[in-house]
């Protein structure tokens, strides 16, 4: 019996030092290190969102499409080469992440504030994620920090982990379920359309052929995005887009959700999933809470910590 104890103690022991597990990564890592850190990161981000508001709601995508991909680790920054294809070409990515230049920008700033290369990009995309929802009138939750650079990034997992506009509810789910995540972070981060703008090749098919859809906001959208072009034509993903607020919950059970995958979280037949819709949808603080719990939750997926990966020089390569 205390030979089996022992064993145990000493196996959790030696798995505690090797494993890297989520627990290393700590809101306070830069402190010591380099206190003007997160400061400078919220400074480039604030600046950012003053020229164009919807800064913000780029850079939040950006933490969620780096996350879904092998982990919150930089791999979605990283440029093509002539030998090596990355995530941002992916069809979820391609023509439609952005703030590249912003972390660019953000990590110069904050390699002359710490007088070094300690800040990670993966990082920098989490925080300026927060930063970004903070300043758009959502909450200010703690980012845990200490995650390390990939030095690799995978097309392929980009096209087959980051969830389709198309998707119907039970593969939005499983897409979740397979992160580790459940129906309640799926619910509460998707309040992430709370703020920015989507294609209209992203909501062409529901604006014409689905039937969930409140007809006046329907034909309001198809003035903008015609049954065939306007590629580029943007429309806002809820009605207060520069607010990170409720409405995008309001907004489904009034059946006006952009998306098709947007529409899929509230069928207004008492699911578990319109349950949440209407409780973010009356609750405010609620949603908050959930969102920030959610959002931390996502920025620990498989994050390399401890001396794994690396702290790129430039975000946009490997050193
Ligand atoms: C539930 C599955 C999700 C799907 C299917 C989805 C899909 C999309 C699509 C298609 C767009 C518009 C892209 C374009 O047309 O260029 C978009 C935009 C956006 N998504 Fe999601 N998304 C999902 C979840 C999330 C999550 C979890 C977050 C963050 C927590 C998020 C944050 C955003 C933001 C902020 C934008 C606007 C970006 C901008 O204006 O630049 N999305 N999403
Ligand atoms: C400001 O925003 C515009 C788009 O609205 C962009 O073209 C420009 O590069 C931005 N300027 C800076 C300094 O970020
Ligand atoms: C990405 O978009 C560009 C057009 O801007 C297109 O030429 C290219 O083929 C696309 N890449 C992929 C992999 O779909
Ligand atoms: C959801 O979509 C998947 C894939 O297209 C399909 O196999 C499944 O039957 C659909 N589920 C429902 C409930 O419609
Ligand atoms: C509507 O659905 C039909 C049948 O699936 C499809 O052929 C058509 O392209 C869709 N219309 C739009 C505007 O997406
Ligand atoms: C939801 O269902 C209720 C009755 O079950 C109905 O009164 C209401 O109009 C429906 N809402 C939508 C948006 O379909």
């Amino acid at each position: 019996m205390a030979a089996i104890k022992s064993f145990v103690v000493y196996f959790v022991l030696a798995a505690a030092a090797i494993i890297p597990i989520n627990a290393q990564l700590t809101p306070n890592f830069y402190e010591k290190m380099c206190p003007q850190a997160l400061p400078t990161i919220r400074t480039v981000v604030r600046n950012a969102i003053t020229n164009e508001t919807r800064m913000g709601a780029s850079l939040l995508r950006l933490h969620f499409h780096d996350c879904f991909v092998n982990g919150c680790d930089g791999s979605l920054l990283l440029d093509d080469t002539a030998n090596f294809v990355g995530e941002k070409t992916a069809i979820p990515n391609n023509n439609s992440v952005r703030g590249f230049d912003v972390i660019d920008e953000i990590k110069q700033a904050v390699n002359t504030a710490c007088k070094g290369n300690v800040v990670s990009c993966a990082d920098i995309v989490a925080v300026a994620a927060r930063d970004s929802v903070n300043l758009l009138g959502g909450p200010c939750y703690p980012v845990q920090l200490g995650r390390r650079d990939a030095r690799t990034a995978s097309f392929n997992d980009a096209n087959a982990n980051l969830p389709s506009p198309f998707s119907n509810f039970s593969v939005l789910l499983s897409s979740f379920q397979s992160q580790g995540l459940n129906l309640q972070d799926l619910v509460a981060l998707s309040g992430g359309h709370s703020i920015g703008l989507a294609r209209c090749p992203s909501f062409r098919n529901r604006i014409y052929n689905d039937s969930d859809i409140d007809p006046v906001f329907a034909a309001s959208k198809q003035k903008n995005c015609p049954v065939t072009g306007g590629t580029f034509n943007t429309e806002p993903l809820d009605a207060t887009t520069t607010l990170f607020d409720n409405q995008y919950f309001k907004d489904l059970i009034a059946s006006r959700g952009l998306l098709h995958s947007d529409q899929q979280l509230f069928k207004n037949d008492s699911s578990d999933s319109d349950q949440l819709v209407r409780k973010y949808s009356t609750n405010p603080i609620s949603f908050a809470s959930d969102f920030s719990a959610s959002m931390i939750k996502m920025g620990n997926l498989n994050v390399l910590a401890g001396n794994e990966g690396e702290i790129r020089m430039n975000c946009r390569r490997v050193n």
